[in-house]
């Protein structure tokens, strides 16, 4: 700040002012000081800034004007200071207020400007993705099995063998395991327990149990792993439905009828199922659940003739294992197998799609060729 900048800290006795014009002169040097300084006021900041130094209650210009200009003036000059002061007052008020509304309006119209939308550009195409067909497919389960009072859990796909295996009735070295080799987590040295990617859904049938009382009735849709060699219808990674339902008078019946009401809603009123005896460790009995060939209707042959390779000239099509939940089973989850009973099921659910829509090799579920996938919107 110069010293012509400072006059106002001074009286107009140091100032050697001592008549009217002098205050004039004096008064006019200062507006325009103050007019400079205004204009160069361009935002907010800078605005504040001027509004502190003119109008600051304590320390701004016009009030050490009145301290060391008004105040002591000789009587002779105070009116000519008071009526100079007064009048810069004013135009200091005005033109603060004034700049003020300036810098809101600019800032409003940059705003707006930025904001704007341009019409004519070209919209930007956003492609809809879809569900693949297997979550359809879960989909399309889940609302069945709803429909039927069941409710849906999910569950961890890393697994203890405890869970996966132990709590099922497949202690180590049953045969069982042989067809369920799976990928073991590579763990520090020292861990508690071996860690692994769950052969089946069914380990869900335990942990459900833990939590829950009879009545149970759940569905378990999720991803398993095993170590088969890749074809046409084994893949390492695939998708199970497991369901699960357990009461205190829950029969064969009401499984079979259960199984029938899915299958026909599932495929539509025209398949023919049949059970067949099987063996699961976890179920007693325990059945497989075959749906009559939907390639060639169930009678064998293909449509050119020859045997169905679908069905290899069969006429039926395995769907998935099930079974009377084993009582040995409620044995790990405190349940009374006195008192309750029920049926569990896991069914492929990559295979059931095969068979729904006539998809005849399971590795496309994998590769995701767009091609494929934009056939099931
Ligand atoms: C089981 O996984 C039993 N947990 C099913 C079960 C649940 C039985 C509850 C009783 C009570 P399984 O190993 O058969 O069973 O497999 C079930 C279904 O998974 C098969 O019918 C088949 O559709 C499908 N599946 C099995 N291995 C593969 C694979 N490598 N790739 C694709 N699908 C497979």
């Amino acid at each position: 700040m110069s010293t012509a900048d400072l006059k106002h800290t001074q009286t107009l006795a140091a100032l050697g002012v001592s008549s009217a014009e002098k205050v004039q002169s004096l008064f006019v040097e200062l507006r325009a000081r103050f007019d400079a300084e205004s204009g160069r006021v361009t935002d907010e900041n800078s605005w504040k800034a001027l509004r502190d130094a003119w109008l600051g209650r304590k320390s701004g210009v016009l009030t050490l004007v009145t301290d060391n200009w008004l105040k002591p003036a000789t009587p002779e000059l105070k009116r000519a200071v008071g009526a100079s002061l007064n009048e810069l007052r004013a135009h200091v008020d005005i033109q603060v207020e004034a700049r003020h509304t300036a810098i809101e309006a600019g800032s409003e119209a940059t705003a707006s400007a930025k904001d704007r939308v341009d019409l004519s550009l070209p919209g930007v195409i956003r492609p809809i993705g879809t569900h693949h067909l297997i979550r359809q497919v879960f989909q399309e389960i889940e609302d069945i099995f709803f429909s039927i009072g069941f409710s849906v859990v999910e569950g961890p796909e890393i697994e203890t063998p405890y869970y996966n295996f132990e709590a099922l009735n497949i202690p180590e070295f049953h045969p069982v395991r042989d067809d369920m080799d799976t990928f073991y987590v590579d763990l520090a040295k020292g861990a508690a327990q071996p860690l692994l990617l769950r052969t089946h859904t069914s380990p869900m049938q335990i942990r459900t149990m833990e939590k829950r009382q009879p009545p149970v009735r759940v569905i378990v849709p999720g991803k398993v792993y095993r170590r088969d060699n890749p074809d046409a219808t084994h893949s390492f990674i695939f998708h199970q439905v497991e369901g699960l339902a357990v009461d205190n008078d829950i029969t064969f019946c009401d499984f079979t009828g259960t199984i029938e009401y899915f299958v026909k809603q599932f495929f539509g009123p025209g398949v023919k199922t049949r059970f067949r005896p099987s063996y699961f460790p976890f179920t007693e009995p325990s059945v497989e659940f075959d749906v009559s060939c939907i390639f060639c209707g169930g009678s064998g042959t293909a449509a050119g003739g020859g045997t169905c390779s679908k069905c290899k000239g069969s006429g039926w099509i395995e769907l998935f294992g099930a079974g009377m939940v084993d009582p040995a089973v409620y044995g790990f989850v405190k349940y009374d197998p006195k008192k309750v009973s029920g049926f569990a099921f896991g069914m492929g659910i990559d295979r059931l799609a095969m068979l729904k829509y006539g998809i005849d090799d399971i590795q496309v579920f994998f590769q995701n060729d767009v091609r494929f996938l934009r056939q099931f919107p």
